[in-house]
């Protein structure tokens, strides 16, 4: 038994830091991903190959810390199905990917969910999508021990073309919101400074709102219900920042899908540029570069723009119209050279479908 299957990148339009708060994110599926051929083997070993780079995992034994590196991404997922009980057994699997590595793009959730299918398929195993999310997940948080919430692999296994996937975390429902842009057109702006989930900033903001709550007597930020009354009684000023981003950004991504169901998609740029300057601002997860893109390209004509992803590095997006976009592209790669950064790279987003088998 063998075959190919994709997994995809995602940018998230809106929504960002909101997952491991219980709230919403408005995440859409890139056309770019990641493939895996992938066999079935009789030996119980994965046999891993990636971009030259090989790894042997048997799955005796496998535990969470027994494989580090790239290759615990994909052993993870195996070892998050055997302990969830699903009958797993050895593959050899081939990656390839044309997702850039630390883009802020989801390459490692794209890597979790490529997996995930390639091996619900070779093993007959007859998960859903939905179900397959937490096992990804489980992979980044305990094998790959990146503290990670949900959205990158829901995004990942869960997005269909053409649409948005507007998931409410709390309640784990999800809706499938039709993103037209009309003239319109999602730049993906790789500003080439580099980031690492792991390096502690992440999980000092998920301990700051989960000290944030405790203090407020709710289970989690979703739970503040007035904004004005929370920031009155919590005294330190930097949790104060941490739940007005949280709770602000929220209500931006039911407006954003207010907007989007109007169909007035020029007007979620304002949204954007709000959700930025919320995450530079107040949850102070932002880059020089992202800071410098964003406001060059509201300059040179775009609607809006913000970060993706957990922030200090990676990519940003911009909402313009297509007749703006060789000027905001020319405008920010003028930016970026003349302040001596890496020359940044273009890529136009459309909404494409998440992971599914290819042949
Ligand atoms: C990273 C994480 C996600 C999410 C975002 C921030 O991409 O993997 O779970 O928390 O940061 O929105």
């Amino acid at each position: 038994m063998s075959g190919v299957w994709h997994a995809p990148g995602r940018v998230n339009l809106i929504g960002e830091h909101t997952d491991y708060n219980d709230g919403l994110v408005l995440p859409f599926a890139l056309p770019q991903g990641i493939t895996v051929a992938a066999a079935r083997r009789a030996d119980g070993v994965l046999d891993l190959e990636s971009g030259g780079r090989h790894a042997r995992v048997p799955l005796a034994g496998l535990v969470p810390g027994a494989v580090t590196g790239w290759a615990a991404y994909v052993a993870g997922v195996a070892g998050a199905l055997l302990e969830a009980g699903h009958p797993v057994g050895g593959a050899t699997l081939r990656f390839t990917s044309d997702l850039p590595a630390g883009s802020g793009l989801s390459s490692s959730a794209a890597l979790e969910c490529a997996t995930a299918v390639a091996l619900n398929d070779l093993y007959g195993l007859g998960l859903t999508a939905k179900e397959l999310v937490p096992v990804a997940q489980r992979a980044e948080n305990a094998y790959a021990g990146v503290p990670t919430g949900v959205l990158d692999q829901s995004a990942s296994l869960l997005c269909e073309e053409g649409h948005a996937l507007l998931l409410d975390v709390r309640s784990g429902l999800s809706s499938q919101i039709p993103l037209e842009l009309g003239d319109y057109r999602v730049l993906v702006i790789d500003t080439h400074a580099r980031h690492s989930l792991g390096d502690g900033q992440y999980a000092a903001r998920r301990a700051s709102c989960e000290e944030a709550a405790r203090k407020l007597g709710v289970p989690s930020l979703r739970d503040v219900r007035n904004l004005a009354e929370a920031l009155t009684r919590l005294k330190d000023p930097v949790l104060r920042r941490r739940v007005k981003h949280v709770v602000t950004e929220n209500h931006r991504v039911e407006a954003t899908v207010g907007l989007l169901r109007a169909g007035a998609v020029a007007e979620v740029g304002a949204l954007l540029t709000a959700s930025h300057l919320s995450l530079r601002d107040d949850y102070q997860v932002s880059w020089p570069e992202a800071d410098a893109a964003v406001a060059v390209a509201a300059n040179a004509g775009a609607r809006g723009g913000r970060m993706v992803g957990g922030g200090f590095g990676g990519s940003v997006i911009v909402l313009a119209h297509r007749d703006a976009l060789p000027a905001v592209r020319e405008a920010v790669t003028a930016r970026f050279t003349t302040t001596g950064w890496h020359p940044p790279t273009y890529l136009e987003a459309t909404a494409a479908p998440g992971a599914h088998r290819l042949s």
